[in-house]
C-alpha cells in the first residue's frame, strides 16, 4: 500500500520568531539551501513510494512546513491542532480546509486543550504514545484516545531542546522504537520500557543532530545525517536509512518527520 503524506512547500519558511529553543531570528534558514534540502526530501520519499501530497504555504505562516503539527490523522478522521503558541495559530484553518475539502471529518479538542498533532502523538503498534508539557496539554491526551478509540499513553517531556515527541521518540514496525532517554522523566521512561520492546537509544550528540526525527516506511528510514551510530545500530536491524542534509530545518526545531504528516 502507497502511503500518503502531507507536505507543504518552504516558500515563506524562516526564522522570524522564537517559540523554541532552537529558533534564533539572527540566525535564519538560507531560503535556496532549504528549498533544496526540503526537494530532496520530497524526492526521497517520492523514491520510496509516497504518494506526496500538498497543501498551500501561506505568507506569514513560516513554520507550516512542519505539517507534522497539523493535526493527527486516523482513517478518514483528522483532529486538528490547537497550537500553544499565536504565532502558529494561523496555520489551523488551511490544515482545517484542507482536509474537509478531501472529504475527511474535522474533529476538534475543546479550544482551551492545546494540542499539537502528530508531533506530540504517534502511533506504536495499537498505542497512541502522547507528549506534553511544552506543547500539547496532557488533558488533550484522553480526549485523543475517545476519539480514536485507542489507548493514549501520556508521557512528559523534560527537556526543552526535545519539546515535540517526535524530536525524541519514533516507533519502528518490528514494535521496537529509538528514542532519546533524557528527554522524559522517569515516570516517562518507564512507561515506555514497558510498552516497548527492543529500544535504541539515541546518543545526545546525536539526538540534537534530530536523529530520532525520522520517517520510517518499513523497511526504509529516512532521517537527518551526522549520526552514524544510530544508522548503524538500524542497518543491524535490517533497516535500510536514506540519510539527508536539514540543517535549514533544524534552525527552527525541525527536521525529516515535522515536514510531513500521515494521512
Ligand atoms: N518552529 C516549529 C515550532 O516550534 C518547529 C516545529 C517542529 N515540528 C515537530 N513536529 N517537531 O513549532
Amino acid at each position: 500500500m502507497k502511503r500518503k503524506l502531507l507536505l507543504c512547500p518552504p516558500d515563506y519558511y524562516g526564522i522570524e520568531y522564537e517559540i523554541n529553543p532552537w529558533m534564533d531570528r539572527t540566525h535564519n534558514a538560507a531560503p535556496d539551501l532549504a528549498r533544496a534540502q526540503w526537494q530532496r526530501l520530497l524526492e526521497t520519499l517520492e523514491s520510496l513510494g509516497c504518494e506526496i501530497n500538498l497543501v498551500p504555504p501561506q505568507p506569514k505562516l513560516p513554520d507550516m512546513v512542519f505539517t507534522a503539527n497539523a493535526g493527527l490523522v486516523a482513517g478518514k478522521k483528522f483532529v486538528r491542532s490547537n497550537f500553544r503558541y499565536a504565532e502558529r495559530r494561523g496555520e489551523e484553518a488551511y490544515f482545517e480546509r484542507w482536509f474537509i475539502e478531501r472529504g475527511y471529518e474535522s474533529v476538534r479538542l475543546p479550544e482551551s486543550l492545546y494540542f499539537e498533532g502528530e508531533g506530540d502523538a504517534l502511533f506504536c503498534g495499537e498505542i497512541l504514545f502522547c507528549g506534553y508539557r511544552f506543547r500539547s496539554d496532557i488533558r488533550s491526551h484522553q480526549l485523543l484516545g475517545e476519539v480514536l478509540e485507542r489507548l493514549a499513553i501520556s508521557i512528559e517531556l523534560v527537556q526543552d531542546r526535545f519539546y515535540h515527541l517526535d524530536t525524541c521518540f519514533c516507533p519502528l514496525p518490528d514494535g521496537g522504537a529509538m528514542w532519546y532517554p533524557a528527554a522524559f522523566d522517569e515516570y516517562g521512561q518507564k512507561a515506555i520500557r514497558h510498552h516497548v520492546t527492543d529500544l535504541i537509544d539515541v546518543s545526545p550528540e546525536e539526538a540534537a543532530h534530530f536523529a530520532c526525527n525520522a520517517v520510517v516506511l518499513g523497511p526504509d528510514i529516512v532521517l537527518a545525517d551526522d549520526s552514524p551510530k544510530l544508522s548503524a545500530a538500524l542497518k543491524l536491524r535490517g533497516y535500510r536509512t536514506h540519510e539527508l542534509s536539514m540543517t535549514e530545518f533544524i534552525k527552527a526545531g525541525g527536521a525529516c518527520k515535522c515536514l510531513t504528516l500521515f494521512i
